[in-house]
């Protein structure tokens, strides 16, 4: 059976990309979030996964307003990027795992989740530059280390799900990894998030308060932000801010206790909280 060999949750700001592109890294301002990632790293060259399963929200490359589903599987050979408008260099394409995709719809569908099968997906900058970030050398050649299945969870347009409904969808995520009959490792990265609002009268709020009560719930009370609807979260993080779904959903297909490996928070990146944290079955 397939091994889970832990979590990893990413805020995506899209100037993030801009900055790799120029080799910004360095940058007094940028230094604070990309030094946040050579220990996720090492920890990946050495646990190796061979399989990352991406929960993310698109913002409209592959859904538009007129299509929205609330939770969605790729199903497709390669993933590509495109141009999103924020300038930002497009990923070389991603290699996608149709038998991990097709094993997680059944199971998914099975569990009472009627997601949609997407045979074709392109993947935005919250695959992207989760991708660019922890596989750097990769990203011209796309001879990524990793195969993957994007999971999309709409936090887009209303009504969003909920976050216990996005919960039960990362426990399920998780159950069905470890049925999948592989040797494989899999990584299940969380894109989205932190605290961010980008337009509108609160424009630029953060919270990093709530943030780090959310980041620290993750390791040692992980379903305490299900107690909270979807507009006490948005209230607590911002309109954007409800990205931080994907790490909820992440934290919830890890199985059992988690520790925290690296974490790390920079307050802002753009309009963004930015956070990232690693985390591995104990
Ligand atoms: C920003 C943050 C996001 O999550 C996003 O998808 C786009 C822009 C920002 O802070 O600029
Ligand atoms: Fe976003």
């Amino acid at each position: 059976m397939a091994k889970i060999v832990g979590g990893i949750a990413t805020s995506h700001v899209p100037a993030i990309g801009r900055a790799i592109a120029k080799g910004l890294q360095q940058d007094p301002y940028w230094k604070p979030f990309f030094d946040g990632f050579p220990p996720i790293r090492q920890w990946l060259n050495e646990v190796k996964p061979d399989v990352a399963v991406v929960l993310y929200n698109d913002h409209g490359l592959n859904f538009f307003l007129d299509k929205m589903p609330t939770f969605s599987v790729g199903a497709a050979a390669e993933y590509h990027n495109a141009d999103e408008g924020w300038g930002i260099p497009a990923l070389a394409p991603a290699r996608g795992n149709l038998d991990l995709s097709w094993h997680l719809i059944e199971s998914l569908v099975e569990n009472e989740f009627d997601i949609t099968t997407c045979q074709e997906m392109l993947i935005d900058h919250a695959v992207s530059l989760p991708m660019a970030l922890l596989w750097p050398e990769h990203k011209d050649s796309g001879d990524w280390p990793v195969t993957v299945v994007p999971v999309c969870i709409n936090t887009v347009q209303v009504p969003l799900p909920s976050a216990s409904r996005c919960y039960k969808l990362g426990q399920s995520i998780g159950k069905a990894i470890e049925a999948w009959e592989s040797d494989a490792r899999v990584v299940v990265i969380g894109s989205g998030g932190l605290s961010h609002q980008l337009d509108g009268e609160r424009a630029g709020f953060v919270n990093k308060e709530f943030d780090l009560k959310f980041m620290e719930s993750l390791i040692s009370d992980p379903a305490w932000a299900t107690q909270y609807s979807n507009h006490e979260l948005i209230e607590q993080v911002g309109t954007q801010g409800i990205e931080l779904l994907m790490w909820l959903a992440t934290r919830a297909a890890l199985p059992g206790k988690v520790s925290k490996l690296s974490a790390n928070y920079h307050i802002p990146i753009s309009n963004t909280a930015a956070g990232t944290l690693l985390m591995e079955n104990s």
